[in-house]
């Protein structure tokens, strides 16, 4: 079974303040953070980045130096993250069944998630990692509770996402033509009636959206270089 690894990474950065996916997390981008645990996966036959058309040259530049004859191919995104991973999924390898589908925006996943990812869709459409709430989660609208949800069944949805190949490109194009847009794949997944699963995540997987979201990545990873030194 061929896995394509679709890294959507064509986003503007507008919570950040600015283009965050280039932006040196540690001495290194961001992406190329986000990149390592898929190019080290044995799981993952080829990686497809999707960046801004202005980024193509310089990111296929800099992915190949690290590619280590993992086959990654580099190619431009569009206005909204759906459009930007569709053209990711098109480019893909024509014998990949399933597509797993990453945040550039998420450095902390790990080899481990994207296995649990990719065979929970052995008896499914799809799978979506994610965590279960901690907190106690209230419904409203203009701020005041209408009434609280029970916990157990709350998951809040990260990424990897991965979906069987054909079946996505049915809901992109359902998509499309019924002007759905979702925040994620798995919303345009389910408007078709496809069976996801939920893969138990990390609360370390998180998205860097707002500024202090950086000061949390570097502490990790200062904190792993600090384990990794103790560990030699
Ligand atoms: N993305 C993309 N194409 C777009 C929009 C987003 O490939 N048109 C990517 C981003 O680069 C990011 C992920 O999808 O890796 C979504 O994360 P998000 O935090 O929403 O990133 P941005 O869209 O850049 O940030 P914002 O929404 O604050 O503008
Ligand atoms: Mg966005």
């Amino acid at each position: 079974m061929n896995v394509s690894a679709i890294i959507p990474a064509a986003g503007s950065g507008e919570r950040f303040g600015e283009v965050k996916q280039f932006k040196l997390l540690v001495g290194r981008p961001l992406l190329f953070h986000t990149l390592k645990p898929f190019l080290q996966s044995k799981n993952i036959h080829e990686i497809v980045v999707v960046v801004h058309q202005d980024d193509l040259d310089a990111t296929f530049r800099d992915v190949l130096s690290i590619s280590a004859g993992k086959s990654v191919k580099v190619v431009a995104g569009g206005k909204l993250r759906q459009d930007s991973v569709k053209n990711g999924v098109d480019a893909s390898d024509s014998n990949s069944t399933l597509v797993c589908i990453h945040d550039a925006a998420r450095p902390f996943v790990t080899e481990d998630l994207i296995q649990k990812s990719i065979s929970a869709c052995e008896n499914a459409d799809g799978s979506v990692v994610a965590i279960q709430s901690q907190d106690t989660v209230k419904y409203s609208k203009n701020r005041t509770v209408e009434k609280t949800i029970a916990r157990e069944n709350i998951w809040l949805a990260q990424t990897p996402q991965t979906f069987n190949k054909e079946k996505l490109l049915l809901a992109l194009d359902n998509a499309e033509t019924n002007q759905l847009t979702g925040t994620d794949e798995s919303a345009i997944m389910e408007a078709m009636g496809y069976n996801i699963k939920l893969v138990e995540g990390d609360s370390n997987n998180f998205k860097i959206t707002k500024p202090g979201d950086w000061m949390r990545a570097e502490a990790i990873l200062h904190q792993q270089a600090q384990g990794n030194l103790k560990n030699d």
